[in-house]
């Protein structure tokens, strides 16, 4: 994501901010005064009707200047290209696989499910589902109302789709699908960890001394608990690890029978994610125009600020091969979306959409640092891979 300018309408938010405070101290109280940073960082982000996915202000939009200035820019968000490059990879797998549904987890406004499926409908590929996975309800009325052109075809689902033996007699067994979750690993709850130079802590959150400037703090306590690479760590390092990440993995790997998934975010292999020269890991707030890396913000006036920590897709890959996938490609956004001919998409659009979708590839902005992982099972591929990696797959660095 790449941050964008203030929102106009902040009406309420310290209201909401101080009600979701309160119910971090209560729970710190029903725990014994200490709450793993994993289960803050939850509430922050997805309390219901508090946390900052739950609260329905506009946090996903335009460009500064246009209606609806959000916190941040997604890949979707910032160009329709983005979407009707990613809409040839899908079609690739649907037909490759003979399968007529797409998932999609986390999709925000609903930007991508649009630019999917107007793709897919223009490509003539034949569709059951689109089914949305969304945490948050507030953001589901969002997408409803984006996607009502569609009608019936987009459906939403409140849980996983179901597991095999739940589902009727004849049914396929398993997810048959292609998934699709675009910055949605990187929403989720990490770890954290500190290396004093002697011992490994797990940070967590705790009410902070009377006299401080806010009210929570963060409190370290021993731990079992060791990033990869624990032996390259500096004294004083803080990384995240990502066991929530790695187990929506492994359960959409595992679900998975005939299918691929492909998730789009920024992030890096272990070698270069617990590399020493990261030494104060990823974990990041967006509010308004503005990153807060400072790791203490974070903690103030929660639900207020996104907070996200960079993908560790080694572990993310892993957990999907040891699941029983395959990982089937690994590359940079820029070169995923040349691979799906981003640049015969530009040769029909005007200057301005040309100027936007560029950023999705320059590599200060999102074309390097943002990678697609892909993993599938019970297809066969041409032998160069699935489309967005016939060329410049990376998945030897993973
Ligand atoms: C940074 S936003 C990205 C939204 C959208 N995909 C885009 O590109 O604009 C992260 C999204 O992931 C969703 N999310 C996080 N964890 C999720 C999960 N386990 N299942 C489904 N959605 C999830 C959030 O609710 C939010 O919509």
């Amino acid at each position: 994501m790449l941050p964008t300018m203030p929102r106009v309408d902040e009406t309420g938010a310290a209201e909401l901010s101080a009600l979701l405070e309160k119910r971090v101290l209560q729970c710190l109280g029903e725990a014994g005064g200490w709450l793993p940073f994993d289960r803050y960082m939850a509430m922050a982000l997805y309390e219901p009707g508090l946390g900052y996915y739950a609260r329905g202000a506009p946090i996903f939009g335009a460009w500064p200047g246009g209606p609806g200035s959000s916190d941040f820019v997604t890949a979707p968000e910032l160009s329709p290209l983005f979407g009707a490059a990613l809409a040839r990879q899908v079609a690739e797998v649907l037909r490759l696989g003979g399968l007529h549904e797409v998932i999609e987890f986390g999709a925000g406004s609903g930007a991508l499910a649009e630019q999917l499926l107007d793709g897919l409908r223009r490509a003539g590929v034949p569709l059951r589902r689109y089914a949305i996975v969304e945490l948050p309800g507030a953001l589901r009325a969002r997408q409803q109302a984006r996607l009502a052109r569609f009608g019936p075809l987009v459906q939403w689902l409140d849980a996983w789709p179901e597991e095999p033996d739940e589902q009727a007699a004849g049914a396929p067994a398993g997810l048959q699908a292609v998934v699709v979750g675009n910055e949605v690993l990187d929403a989720m709850p990490v770890k954290l960890l500190h290396w004093d130079g002697r011992e490994w802590f797990e940070r967590g959150v705790v009410v902070a001394a009377p006299d401080a400037a806010r009210r929570l703090a963060f409190g370290d306590r021993p731990t079992a608990l060791r990033p990869p690479r624990a032996a390259e760590a500096l004294p004083g390092a803080v990384l995240e690890i990502h066991p929530q990440g790695a187990a929506f993995v492994a359960t959409l790997a595992s679900r998975l029978t005939r299918g691929a998934a492909f998730f789009i975010d920024y992030g890096f292999p272990q070698a270069e994610y617990y590399h020493p020269q990261r030494h104060q890991g990823t974990l990041m707030g967006h509010r308004a125009h503005r990153s807060h890396s400072d790791a203490g913000d974070l903690l103030t006036a929660p639900g207020s600020m996104d907070i996200t920590a960079h993908v560790d897709f080694t572990a993310m890959a892993l957990a999907a091969q040891d699941a029983g996938a395959e990982v089937v490609g690994y590359t940079t956004q820029a070169r995923f979306l040349l691979n799906c001919g981003l640049l015969e998409l530009l040769q029909a659009a005007d200057v301005r959409a040309v100027a936007a979708a560029q950023k999705l590839l320059t590599e200060h902005e999102m074309g390097e640092l943002f990678k697609v992982l892909a993993f599938a099972r019970g297809l066969v591929f041409p032998a160069a891979g699935p489309l967005g990696f016939v060329a410049g797959d990376r998945t030897h660095m993973l």
